[in-house]
């Protein structure tokens, strides 16, 4: 008899594809979050959960079926997981790294540039009629070329965002807990504390995970810290940032501006950042790009296979549970 899984949402064909030639598979047929209810009723008789980011995936849920013998996330961020609770069940447990890695850069990238020069405010203000013909003082927003440009957090995706300001000859500073020598050699960055890079960054960009030291890592003390003209963008998770103090930050201009993919109660939008113009916010699409999103699917469902014909994921998250 075949192994079954429970896809809690439609993804990319290919990933399913793979999944279909090996398991029975079941796909919760709405396209919305399904509730808590429905993921343990999907689950039912399932050896096999693949689940999203905005599926949080907790003690009950991974206790409700005794057959249950892998979590394959569609995400690179697992923090919508309880992955306490699955090792000590021994449930392996994986992510999406690396093939979202340069689209999630290149959202951090596009986020800057409509902040820095206004592009989505622009867009609204010559859309509604209010060009009237060039003027000097329209529209004027921030350089990028030549400034210094903070990443917090130079993992893949830091790296990969750092890199791709070769071309504007900016000056680059990260902060990681470990040495990056690849952004040393080829950037000329610099290692440096976390209130430098506030005090001296022009652009600020979050890639670290959600953990407990980086919850509200960016509250009203940094956010006072930063330059005037600094623009902060956040691709990681929403809760990296205390959003009721970037708001604050936002109105009264304690920085110029923020780019923003995510939120602390997705898809809630924080009070009062709707009205602000110098944030421009998206949908947490950050990978979302056909190719990554179908990379993703396939990754998810080799995990999957892996995981449920015995061996480790390729890209599991808690591989000690195979030393066990
Ligand atoms: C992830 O995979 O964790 C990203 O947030 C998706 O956009």
């Amino acid at each position: 008899m075949s192994m079954k899984i429970f896809v809690t949402r439609k993804i990319p064909e290919p990933g399913l594809e793979l999944l279909r030639k090996h398991f029975e598979v079941e796909v919760y047929p709405h396209d919305r979050v399904p509730s808590e209810e429905e993921i343990i009723k999907g689950l039912q008789g399932k050896d096999g959960l693949l689940c999203l980011l905005s599926d949080p995936i907790d003690k009950d849920i991974i206790h409700s079926e005794p057959r249950l013998k892998m979590i394959a996330n569609y995400a690179v961020g697992y923090n919508n997981i309880d992955v306490k609770t699955a090792t000590e069940k021994c449930i392996p447990v994986s992510n999406t790294p690396g093939v979202l890695t340069d689209t999630t850069a290149e959202m951090a990238w596009a986020l800057l540039f409509s902040v820095s020069r206004r592009t989505v405010e622009g867009d609204k203000f010559t859309r509604n009629g209010n060009f009237k013909g060039w003027a000097p003082m329209l529209m004027l927003g921030q350089d990028v070329t030549n400034k210094t440009l903070g990443v917090i957090g130079a993992g893949r995706i830091g790296t990969a965002f750092a890199f791709k300001s070769k071309g504007f000859h900016m000056k680059v500073l990260y902060c990681d807990v470990n040495k990056n020598e690849i952004l040393e050699k080829e950037l000329d960055a610099k290692k440096v504390d976390f209130d430098k890079i506030l005090e001296e960054s022009d652009f600020l960009s979050l890639h670290v995970p959600l953990i407990q030291s980086t919850y509200h890592l960016i509250g009203e003390k940094e956010l006072r810290k930063m330059k005037k003209n600094a623009i902060l963008i956040n691709t990681s998770r929403g809760s990296v940032v205390d959003e009721q103090s970037l708001v604050r930050a936002l109105k009264e201009k304690w920085i110029f501006g923020a780019g923003l993919d995510v939120y602390e109660n997705e898809p809630e939008i924080p009070i009062g950042l709707k009205s602000l113009e110098n944030v421009v916010i998206q949908p947490h699409s950050a990978s979302a790009t056909f190719e990554s999103r179908a990379n993703m699917a396939i990754m998810a469902a080799e995990n999957m296979l892996a995981g449920l014909h015995g061996e480790i994921p390729p890209n599991c998250v808690n591989p000690e549970i195979f030393e066990k």
